[in-house]
């Protein structure tokens, strides 16, 4: 039974009027490409060449073997029973699904308080970003012997993760000596890139060391977490297997080609045509819930990189029948609705304004949790608050907030959670996921690369006299200067 709940009712015209919402005319319009979409998406689904060619093996994650789950669930117990802090380094997709798990699933200031996590490692987040303060912070504070590292990097080529793993492996050597490596535990592909290399090295010398998860093929970054995520799910004590079990709930559902009966392409499809006929090219994701922020963040980096493309996509079928996706360079599109994360009631004084007022490019998508763990009452004698629950009050606001928009007629969604838990978190990633491959099927681009990251890499590379930066890079780099004018520097 999958218990989440989607009201798409304030994105129709009946609640925020024709010209931002949209029509049953223009859903019944939408029927002939929703159809292509489905079937082209379940031919691919059904080939595993495509799916490990072109990144959609994340489909398969929900239906993991349970030996390998509960041998990564015993891992992650023994990890957490031997050390007191674990630093997990990673990017984009090898950080922010981790980080939304342990927000969302982990008690609240699971960090900061030994009850809350009854003995469990505290988790740093680091090799996601390139100042130097935060990991400077963690050297200084955390013991070396106490400290476990998890170095996740499919390529082992992104610079944040190589250049903090070489600072950690540095640190962790001063402190424990040569036996550091046993302290190291790495997460990435199973057969090429610079982490596999040297991991298959640190091994031959001794077999303790170096010890790792291998990332299946054709499964991209940001579409890993039940994959790259489930270490660290099992190290904070998550059941990994309750999350997967959410994952398949949602999978079955996003099986249907109806649109009454598959979310995750209904919500593509109102997406699309409030993108395409009525300009909402803003997706702001605004859950109602402290906890789901990182969620909010993860989702961003999804549709971001999924979506956000300069080229259309050009399918090529090869002799055996596989398909390749180029980019097809004459066709320059510059697609993708821009992703902006935030929370209720939080951003109800901040970005909220804009949402109500500004220009009406947007559409809001809300996650309304209906209970929550822990709850509080307002004592009695505060006036109209008198007696009122915590939840209440949130939930309230979320009512309130969706009546304010709809007033203004700005076209929003709600995505209604019975509870956080690790099943029905599960099954919001996984919608989320489909969501956004719908949604490049019917943008027509491809979903699953990110061509747009290289750019600043090859910059960073050339000035770095990475060996081998091509000629071609080289010479666009050299030909594309910046003009930096005294006069516009104040
Ligand atoms: O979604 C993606 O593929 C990217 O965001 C990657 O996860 C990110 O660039 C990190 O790459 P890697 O795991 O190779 O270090």
């Amino acid at each position: 039974m999958s218990p989440l709940k989607f009201d798409f009712n304030n994105m129709l015209d009946f609640n925020v009027g024709e010209k931002d919402g949209v029509t049953e005319k223009e859903l019944e319009e939408m029927a002939p490409a929703v159809r292509e979409a489905h079937r082209h998406l379940g031919q691919l689904l059904d080939s595993p060449g495509d799916r490990v060619n072109l990144g959609l093996e994340w489909t398969q994650l929900p239906f993991q073997d349970s030996d390998t789950v509960e041998r990564i669930q015993a891992l992650g117990e023994e990890i957490a029973r031997e050390y007191e802090n674990v630093i997990s380094l990673g990017i984009g997709g090898s950080y922010l699904g981790l980080k939304a798990a342990q927000e969302a699933l982990a008690p609240p200031y699971y960090n900061e308080f030994a009850p809350l996590r009854e003995g469990r490692p505290r988790i740093y987040f680091e090799g996601n970003n390139l100042d130097p303060g935060t990991l400077t912070a963690l050297f200084k504070n955390l013991e070396p012997e106490k400290t476990f590292v998890i170095v996740i990097s499919k390529s082992g080529e992104t610079t944040e993760t190589r250049a903090s793993f070489e600072l950690v492996k540095q640190w962790l050597k001063r402190g424990v000596g040569e036996e550091y490596g046993r302290q190291i535990f790495a997460v990435t592909d199973p057969e090429s890139g610079t982490l596999r290399k040297i991991v298959d090295e640190e091994r031959k010398k001794d077999e303790a060391r170096f010890r790792d998860l291998p990332l299946l093929r054709g499964v991209g970054g940001r579409y890993s977490e039940l994959n790259m995520g489930l270490l660290h799910l099992a190290i904070i004590g998550v059941k990994i297997a309750e999350v997967l079990e959410g994952a398949k709930a949602m999978a079955e559902r996003c099986r249907e080609e109806s649109l009454s009966r598959n979310p995750a392409y209904l919500y593509a499809v109102l997406q699309t045509i409030l993108y395409r006929k009525k300009g909402k090219s803003i997706a702001v994701m605004m859950p109602f819930s402290e906890t789901l922020k990182s969620t909010a963040d993860w989702y961003s980096q999804l549709l971001a990189e999924s979506l956000g493309k300069k080229y259309a996509r050009k399918i090529t079928v090869s002799a055996e029948g596989l398909e390749n996706w180029e980019m097809d360079k004459k066709r320059i599109v510059n697609i993708g609705r821009t992703p902006v994360a935030c929370r209720g009631t939080n951003d109800l004084h901040s970005i909220h304004q804009n949402n109500a007022e500004g220009e009406n490019n947007k559409t809001i998508t809300f996650i309304r949790v209906e209970n929550f763990k822990e709850d509080l009452s307002i004592p009695p004698f505060a006036g109209f608050l008198s007696d009122k629950k915590y939840s209440e009050l949130l939930k309230l606001a979320q009512e309130a907030t969706e009546w304010a928009l709809g007033r203004e007629k700005r076209p929003n969604c709600t995505i209604v959670m019975p509870e956080i838990t690790p099943f029905s978190w599960g099954e919001l990633l996984f919608f989320f996921e489909m969501a956004t491959a719908f949604e490049g099927e019917l943008l027509k681009v491809n979903a699953f690369d990110q061509p747009g990251v290289e750019g600043y890499k090859n910059y960073m590379y050339y000035k770095l006299h990475k060996p081998g930066v091509s000629e071609a890079i080289e010479k666009e780099i050299i030909n594309h200067p910046l003009q930096k004018k005294e006069r516009f520097i104040l």
